[in-house]
């Protein structure tokens, strides 16, 4: 068995394969995702240019409960969902400007093919054992419940409404057989314990390969040490069946059993890429049999590295292919300092990102922030809109524009054939071999620093020269010439350097300088070239715009957290311990920082009224919501509205009957999973427990006016 290379040759043609995560075909992708396909994109993009033979695929991730839960509560076929879905994908990373080969589906007849030829070959060995085990099972829905949809009391801290394996409230984990007062989060029904018999694939035969495949050197050492620690606590038979109902493949000969989604996850790899070479001719034994000369990486995420680095590489050991020369795992993307958050507006779709802003920026900020690590990165985004004005408007994009209209107005466009500074050109072409290092190496960020510091000098020539001063002397009418051909060079250089990050700007900047800015092109300059007039070639940000971003990504928790399933919406709602109200509420504790500023018309405009709460109770299946009816006039029979607020955790129905509040009295009716909520009470509080409704007494009379 051939290990990983640990040295990668630099000249000879490669033949490298390169995948991103496959995202779940039931959500939208979002500035985290983006990280990993920029990340990714950048590394191909610059490979291409080198001139290696480069493959770049991905699909969506579309089997598993979620999904099929997901496509259920839309009234829609898995497969509808997933189609839909995977258009939104697509399109999403196409405007990222995401450079795929192919974009595929595990849901398809090549990632079926290859599930079971892997399975079978490993069945064949000897490596996958049956077992019976107990499980939750919902006797209404009639399935079998993933831990995340049981909840219930915490059995060490007594908490109620806690996930099915994991207590927020005291951080305990445990089995969601141990729940207290369990309940499916499906259909509401107590959970009862059932048999069945999984399939299990046998890891702990892999343990010796995969300590070695750790020690190859192509791993990153934090991922290293991470593999340590999971040797070292002892590996463990994966379970790798789930009983029906199920979205995805049956396992062979095995009636009523299906793979589970992360057993034919990883495989969509190959289907993807089986999928391009069917269509293009690429040979694909050339890259995934045994002896396989061509590199394989995996670009993921810190989560799910247990996947990618044991599983994967003992599947595929044990089913007679290559394993991946590396993997490649990233940190997370956090938001302004903090998790990202619906309710602060933080957790940004790529497409409401679109909506407002220039999709190379974020890639340039990504790849100044990126090291080969696996840190997290903050996106920041005052530091975002001020890092991209001063390195790419300010310092880049700036030589262009202060060296180009003198060239096309004075010189008809002509490069001229002298070298002005042939000390700085040498040094910026030079610079080549060590920012290739980098992009190779994955540290964008030094590649970018090293190619802002030359941007810097450039500037500073430029400075120093004054042509703009010369150019009214006609007898330094020349040297203008000399000097502004050599800003424009160097404007090249650095546009070469830049072109893995920058696709568009470097097309533009290609058309403009009638130069098709290919890597070896940064090693020569143009002289006696013919250039076109120069045309503004990037706006720099307008904080406006990402105000206005941030404000288009705020969500009204109290509907969304209810309406939308699965419970990872649910769960990341609750984590964030945000309530209905936040945007017009702010924290006491003072954890949350003051919103937006409004306008008194905005201020004016809502419609705030004494209710009197007349009946409150609990919402069947609703995990946060009571069901309130508020009285808006003292009269018998008078006006009452009813209104769903996320206060369970903090209240008990009858201990609120008979109180006043203030509720907006004019906000739109929504219509939420359990019926129209017409109206919307204040609220104050961290959350959980601790969440008070406005309570004002002193004469308040339903219906008077909050002024
Ligand atoms: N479907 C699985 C992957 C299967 S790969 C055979 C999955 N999907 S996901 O949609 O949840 O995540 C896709 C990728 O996005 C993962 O690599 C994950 O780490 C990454 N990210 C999701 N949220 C992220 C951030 N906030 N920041 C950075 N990357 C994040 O996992
Ligand atoms: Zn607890």
């Amino acid at each position: 068995m051939s290990l990983s290379k640990s040295s990668v040759p630099s000249t000879d043609k490669r033949k490298i394969l390169v995948t991103c995560a496959l995202p779940y075909a039931n959500g939208s992708i979002h500035l985290g995702h983006l990280l990993e396909h920029i990340q990714t994109d950048i590394w191909v993009r610059f490979q291409r240019m080198r001139g290696h033979e480069t493959y770049f695929v991905c699909a969506d991730d579309a089997h598993g409960t979620p999904i099929m839960l997901k496509a259920q509560e839309l009234g829609v076929t898995p497969e509808q969902m997933i189609a839909g879905v995977r258009e939104e994908h697509m399109a999403d990373f196409a405007d990222f400007h995401i450079s795929f080969d192919n974009y595929h589906s595990t849901h398809s007849d090549e990632n079926k093919a290859f599930a079971e030829e892997i399975y079978n070959r490993l069945h064949a060995k000897g490596h996958i054992k049956t077992r019976t085990i107990s499980q939750l099972y919902d006797p209404e829905k009639g399935m079998f419940l993933p831990d995340r949809f049981v909840k219930g009391t915490c059995p060490k801290c007594k908490s109620e409404d806690q996930n099915g394996d994991s207590c927020d409230n005291c951080g305990e984990t445990y089995s969601p057989t141990e729940v207290l007062n369990p309940r499916s989060v499906v259909s509401g029904a107590t959970p009862v314990l059932r048999d069945s018999e999984h399939y299990f694939f046998d890891l702990p035969a892999f343990g010796d390969m995969l300590q070695e495949w750790t020690r190859s050197g192509s791993l990153q050492e934090e991922m290293a040490n991470k593999l340590a620690e999971w040797f070292e606590s002892g590996l463990q038979q994966w379970d790798i069946s789930r009983d029906a109902p199920y979205f995805g493949f049956e396992i062979p000969n095995a009636p009523g059993k299906y793979f589970y989604v992360w057993l034919d996850a990883p495989i969509g790899y190959m289907g993807s890429f089986k999928n391009l070479c069917d269509k293009t001719g690429i040979d694909f034994d050339a890259f995934w049999q045994l002896d396989s000369e061509a590199e394989l990486y995996h670009f993921i995420g810190k989560d799910i590295i247990y996947f990618h680095s044991l599983f994967w590489p003992a599947m595929l050991e044990g089913a007679g292919y290559r394993k991946p020369t590396s993997v490649y795992a990233h940190g997370f993307v956090t938001v302004n300092g903090a998790k990202m958050s619906k309710s602060k507006g933080t957790f940004i779709k790529g497409r409401t990102y679109l909506e407002h802003l220039n999709p190379e920026y974020l890639r340039y900020y990504y790849a100044a922030k990126l090291t080969s690590r696996i840190d997290d990165l903050d996106l920041n985004l005052e530091d975002f809109a001020q890092r991209v004005n001063s390195d790419l408007v300010g310092k880049v994009v700036n030589i262009a524009s202060r060296c180009a209209s003198f060239i096309t107005k004075r010189f008809d466009g002509m490069l001229s054939t002298n070298i002005d500074n042939q000390a700085l050109a040498d040094e910026v072409m030079a610079a080549g071999d060590s920012i290739a290092a980098h992009y190779e190496s994955r540290d964008f960020g030094r590649g970018m620093r090293e190619i802002m510091a030359l941007a810097d000098k450039v500037n500073e020539y430029i400075a120093i020269k004054e042509p703009w001063q010369l150019v009214k002397d006609e007898t330094k009418q020349q040297e203008v010439q000399d000097i502004c051909s050599l800003g424009i060079n160097m404007f090249r250089t650095l546009m070469i350097y830049l072109k893995p990050v920058l696709p568009v700007l470097a097309d533009s900047t290609a058309e403009f300088l009638n130069d098709d800015l290919i890597w070896e092109g940064h090693k020569t300059l143009l002289t006696d070239h013919k250039i076109n007039k120069f045309k503004a070639l990037l706006q720099r940000v307008d904080m406006d715009k990402v105000n206005a971003m941030t404000d288009a990504s705020k969500e009204n928790l109290l509907v969304k957290a209810e309406d939308e399933k699965p419970a990872k919406a649910k769960k990341k709602a609750k984590q964030e311990k945000v309530v209905d109200n936040s945007a017009a509420l702010n924290d006491p504790l003072g954890s949350d920082p003051i919103s937006e500023e409004i306008q008194f018309d905005d201020f004016a405009k809502i419609d705030l009224r004494i209710a009197k709460i007349i009946n409150a109770e609990h919402v069947e299946k609703a995990d946060k919501l009571l069901k309130l009816t508020l009285a808006l006039d003292s009269k018998e029979n008078g006006e009452t509205r009813q209104v769903f607020a996320g206060i369970k955790s903090a209240y008990q129905p009858e201990d609120l009957i008979g109180k006043h509040t203030v509720m907006v009295a004019n906000l739109a009716p929504r219509k939420m999973r359990f019926g129209m909520s017409e109206g919307m009470v204040l609220a104050a509080g961290p959350g959980g427990k601790d969440l008070w409704i406005l309570n004002p007494d002193d004469g308040a009379q339903p219906g008077m006016r909050v002024k």
